[in-house]
């Protein structure tokens, strides 16, 4: 094994169904995960869901069930969402687990005695929408924006995590790890940030105003509050077969979860503890939905992943979120645009390759892979041999950018097909005299078929398996490294071809 790898995603509240926003960053980190596997190295994948919190308390109310029960349901819409994605975590984390909630309080515990955590009266303004309080300095022109909701005055007296100790350090980790933050862009506004001082953290909330939470160790008359709960839970499943696994390599969010939450409570959180920090926090941009943004609170602009997966394929929606979002900056959602990568990428460049290819076989050799072994390189064979296209997308993936790896391969795959139309096999097969060309062209184009279904695996995962299918090989998901050209395809007999993405003609679901 190739060492381990570590990589996390948010974990997404359970007070709404899924959307987009949600289903693209598990195929990211999916992509990433399963990555890493096929350049053999272990790794443990962690995603699941954010169960605690007011919302969460008050959309249960409005149901008229128990808390749990509401998360119950909810977690398991977002597991099957995962499962019918083909997100292939190592574990769903769910902060109602008792594991997470002992480490919480242990991490509570041990921050109070050592005094980073103190009690104190706060009277002061607090968003309802975003359930924190807030400052004068939030207010834009004067006025609170609207992201904040409703903003109401209290006085309440609760506990608080010093954040300004850490700052100058924080400051310092930033300036020397300048691939902490991924994007760039993203390091810039943190720095802007942390140029001033930090408020004290408020981590708890009374138990009579939210009882659904996980009660302070040393005040059980409250229960710590979001940040403090949702954050540990990356320490809390960190481990495998007893073994903690730290820090993790990439942990993956949004960009409104990076300021401050990711950015600055959870580094310092680690500070405080002596842990080490992750090596890499990647943030991405947000979806849009014909130029509206998707949020849950939203309810016209959202997009529902399921119907889409039902309808077209997991591979369809993991293709379209990874090839169309430049990593870091928004994208924008639309049947249309959807259509026209399912039609035009999938369908007719990658589909219509594997088609003919495979119909060819079997038209002209009985569907056995013809001899081609020791044949003569022509210019156009040897280009389609090459192996740029792995060198393109593996370094593409090392740069955080699957819609480069993705615009890689699919370059290849344009080559694949040019070399069809330019050596035109179908002509080749009513001339005699060119039966060995014949041979070398439709042995190089099983070849190149074999080479897309591992270059495709982590983006594409049922359709890398379904292309070895058709090609009666060994299931993958195949080393990275080693399986591109492989032992030779001669006198291997394949199957029968399979659309793998059929025409559909009707619209994609209302949304
Ligand atoms: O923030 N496009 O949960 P959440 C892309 N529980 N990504 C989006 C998006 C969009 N339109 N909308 C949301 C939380 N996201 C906390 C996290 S982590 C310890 C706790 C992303 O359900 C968002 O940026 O509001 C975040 O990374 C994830 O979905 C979960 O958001
Ligand atoms: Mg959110």
């Amino acid at each position: 094994m190739a060492g381990s790898y570590f990589l996390t995603t948010a974990i997404d509240y359970v007070n709404s169904a899924p959307h987009l926003g949600h289903a693209y960053e598990k195929v990211l980190a999916d992509f990433f995960a399963r990555h890493e596997k096929s350049i053999d190295r272990d790794v443990l994948f962690l995603t699941g869901v954010d169960e605690h919190g007011q919302k969460v308390q008050q959309s249960a109310l409005a149901k008229g069930v128990e808390p749990q029960t509401f998360a119950d349901e909810m977690s398991a819409h977002f597991q099957r969402l995962h499962h019918g994605l083909g997100v292939a975590s190592s574990h769903f984390v769910r902060t109602t687990a008792e594991t997470h909630k002992a480490i919480v309080r242990d991490w509570l515990q041990r921050l109070h005695d050592k005094g980073e955590i103190f009690f104190q009266e706060h009277e002061g303004f607090y968003s309802v929408r975003q359930e924190q309080f807030v400052t004068e300095k939030d207010k834009v022109d004067g006025a609170w924006p609207e992201i904040f909701g409703e903003v109401i005055e209290t006085k309440e007296p609760n506990y608080y995590f010093r954040l300004e100790p850490y700052r100058q350090r924080l400051l310092k980790h930033i300036e020397e790890n300048p691939e902490w933050i991924v994007p760039a862009f993203r390091r810039k506004e943190l720095l802007g940030a942390l140029a001033e001082p930090l408020a004290d953290l408020c981590i708890s909330r009374p138990k009579s105003r939210l009882a659904w939470g996980i009660p302070l160790p040393f005040d059980e008359n409250y229960v710590t509050y979001v940040w403090f709960d949702a954050l540990v839970n990356y320490f809390s499943f960190a481990s495998v077969k007893g073994q903690l696994v730290w820090p993790p390599d990439l942990q993956i969010i949004g960009k409104d979860i990076l300021i401050p939450a990711h950015g600055v409570y959870w580094p310092i959180m680690l500070f405080a503890l002596e842990l080490e920090l992750p090596r890499h926090l990647l943030v991405h941009g947000f979806w849009t939905n014909s130029g509206a943004k998707i949020s849950k609170s939203n309810a016209k602009s959202l997009i529902d992943p399921v119907p889409y997966v039902e309808k077209f394929g997991p591979d369809a929606l993991r293709y379209f979120v990874l090839r169309e979002m430049v990593l870091g900056q928004d994208a924008d959602f639309s049947d249309e645009r959807f259509e026209t990568r399912y039609n035009g990428d999938l369908g007719k460049k990658l589909g219509n390759l594997v088609q003919r290819t495979i119909s060819m076989v079997h038209s002209y050799r009985a569907g056995v892979v013809p001899n081609y072994d020791g044949f003569h390189l022509t210019e156009v064979d040897a280009a389609l041999r090459s192996d740029v296209v792995a060198e393109q997308y593996k370094r593409a993936v090392a740069e955080f950018a699957p819609h480069l790896a993705l615009q890689a391969i699919w370059e290849f795959v344009a080559q694949a097909n040019l070399y069809v139309e330019e050596t035109a096999p179908f002509k080749l097969a009513k001339d005699p005299t060119q039966a060995k060309r014949l041979d070398v062209i439709l042995g190089l184009l099983v070849e190149t078929l074999r080479r897309l279904s591992v270059l495709i695996q982590a983006a594409l995962p049922f359709t890398a398996e379904k292309i070895r299918v058709q090609l009666q090989l060994s299931p993958g998901p195949v080393r990275l490294d080693e399986s591109l050209f492989g032992t030779s395809l001669r006198g291997h007999a394949i199957g029968k071809p399979e659309p793998l993405f059929p025409r559909l003609e009707e619209k994609p679901p209302a949304s």
